[in-house]
């Protein structure tokens, strides 16, 4: 859907619904969009206040019928929360509830009246964008019959501007809001698509189809590129499976740009039966997400093109399926990686660190990188300390972990940093390779997958981010159904963004206009 920004009156707006953010507050601001609004409907606004009808909690709704008192005939009162507690998660949250809200009424359109208060107008307008579209996702490819009748007619979304300067302004956000929810959207439609059709040669098609499409260049090893490069620990994983596994390379490489790339790795386990060590049958239908990380740098790296991000970018994804077949690579096997290190493999469904070890040593031997962050569902451990609230994080560079702390904070996909002391390398060492791909014990599950991989980034700044837990959600929040929730792009986006800003290389780059197009990160922008 396209979101459209307008500047129509909130009053004489045609649209099925006329939605309005409250805060959770007494009293209505004088003057304010909704006080006139509710002088225009004799107080009735101020009546759900005072009857408690409606409190103005975050994410609350009513909907109250208009009789001709304005245009609309519905107005959609969405509570914003505390005003204390204000961030602009909220405003996400409440416009996803608003969105979903006027879907489930079955209308088609729906007009947003942004709230006021100190947040810059462009952020109001992505994080408006956002919040909509991310929060009306669905996925309706693979269902023939629409449950509880096909009520989804929403078609036009609009925000409403009070003036020139703010209409520009909300349009840049509107536009960020967009590519991000779309390249969010992408990943989710294939993380939550089965392995039968999502396998590691269709996840490349994808990637091609990106390049098709935007400035990016996609080169995909299939598997001799994969074997003259010497991928062994890819290789290994891939041949349990009937399918041929891949490795895709995206590469966003603006005009001008020579310098060192910052490359993004994500682990593309297409499904993942846990190959010889197999996994309990119970929720195994969930491991088709196992290539959510892959997702995440293919969409990342579509956001990067549409929003002409001024650095060398390159994102690999490295891809198979785990499965036990004759050939399957057995517990004891030993596999040679790509730099040359050999690894027993002790557990056959700790696959995807093996795979992820290829993609850094390509990336280091290849690329020369300035950094490499890798995205990953990578542990169960993760899952069992982070839950489903924060991805847990890992590496050798502060700085960029500071950096990936502040973009999560602001775009509510949280990370939060594990040690990784020297320590934990020795409970990797093998007695027949240079190291084992699992320790003897389940203790630090996740910094054990770290240490794994630490192995392979040589002096490289890097960062890892396991998204075992957050890549995947059992219930519905206001703007992540059920399902992938397609985290990793707009954190990825958010920090990359930061780096500009903070470390300018060109005049051009020193020019943009930072408060707009590019807001820092601010976890409490507060409105007034
Ligand atoms: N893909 C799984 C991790 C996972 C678990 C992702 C739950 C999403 C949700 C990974 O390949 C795996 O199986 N890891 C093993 C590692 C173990 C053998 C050391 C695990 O976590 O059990
Ligand atoms: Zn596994
Ligand atoms: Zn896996």
């Amino acid at each position: 859907m396209q979101v459209a920004v307008k500047r129509d009156k909130p009053e004489q707006v045609a649209a099925d619904v006329l939605a309005v953010f409250l805060r959770q507050e007494k009293s209505l601001t004088p003057k304010s969009v909704v006080a006139q609004l509710d002088a225009r409907l004799d107080g009735r606004i101020r009546d759900y206040l005072d009857s408690g009808d409606f409190s103005g909690a975050l994410n609350s709704t009513a909907l109250v019928r208009t009789g001709g008192a304005i245009q609309a005939p519905r107005l959609l009162l969405v509570g914003l929360g505390k005003p204390e507690a204000f961030t602009i998660d909220a405003l996400r949250q409440a416009s996803a509830t608003a969105a979903t809200a006027v879907r489930r009424l079955g209308v088609s359109s729906v007009a947003l009246v942004p709230p006021a208060g100190d947040v810059e107008p462009a952020e109001v307008g992505q994080a408006l964008t956002e919040g909509a579209l991310l929060g009306l996702y669905t996925l309706k490819k693979y269902k023939t019959t629409s449950e509880n009748g096909d009520k989804d007619n929403l078609r036009e979304l609009s925000i409403l501007a009070s003036g020139s300067t703010m209409q520009r302004a909300l349009e840049s956000g509107v536009q960020r809001g967009q590519i991000l929810a779309e390249a969010v959207n992408m990943a989710r439609d294939l993380s939550n698509s089965p392995g039968n059709e999502v396998n590691p040669s269709y996840l490349a098609k994808q990637a091609q189809e990106i390049a098709a499409k935007t400035t990016l260049h996609c080169h995909v090893l299939d598997v001799d590129g994969i074997r003259e490069h010497q991928m062994g620990c890819l290789l290994g994983v891939a041949q349990g499976s009937e399918q041929p596994p891949a490795f895709i390379i995206l590469e966003h490489a603006p005009k001008g740009s020579q310098e060192k790339p910052i490359v993004l790795i994500g682990k593309g386990i297409t499904f993942d039966s846990g190959g010889i060590s197999i996994k309990p049958a119970a929720n195994m239908e969930d491991m088709k997400m196992d290539m959510s990380g892959g997702a995440a740098v293919l969409g990342t790296m579509q956001a990067l093109a549409q929003l002409g991000y001024p650095r060398r970018v390159v994102g690999l994804v490295p891809s198979s399926e785990n499965l036990p077949n004759g050939n399957a690579v057995k517990p004891g096997d030993i596999l040679r990686a790509m730099s040359g290190k050999t690894v027993e493999v002790i557990n056959t469904d700790a696959e995807g660190r093996l795979i992820l070890a290829d993609a850094l040593a390509y990336a280091v031997q290849e690329l020369k990188p300035a950094c490499m962050i890798d995205l990953a569902t990578l542990t169960g451990a993760v899952v069992v300390a982070l839950g489903s609230q924060a991805t847990g994080m890992m590496g050798t560079d502060k700085a960029m972990m500071d950096r990936l702390r502040a973009a999560g904070d602001y775009s509510a996909e949280r990370v939060w940093e594990l040690p990784l002391f020297e320590e934990y390398s020795k409970q990797i060492k093998s007695d027949f390779a240079d190291i084992k791909n699992v320790s003897s014990g389940r203790e630090a599950g996740s910094i054990i997958g770290g240490a794994f991989l630490k192995e392979f980034v040589g002096d490289t700044p890097w960062v890892h981010l396991d998204i075992a837990g957050t890549a995947w959600t059992r219930d519905n929040k206001p703007y992540i159904p059920k399902g992938a929730t397609g985290v990793g792009i707009r954190l990825l986006v958010k920090a990359l963004e930061d780096i500009v800003e903070d470390t300018p290389q060109s005049a051009a780059e020193k020019e943009k206009p930072k408060a707009a197009a590019r807001p820092k990160a601010k976890a409490t922008a507060r409105a007034s």
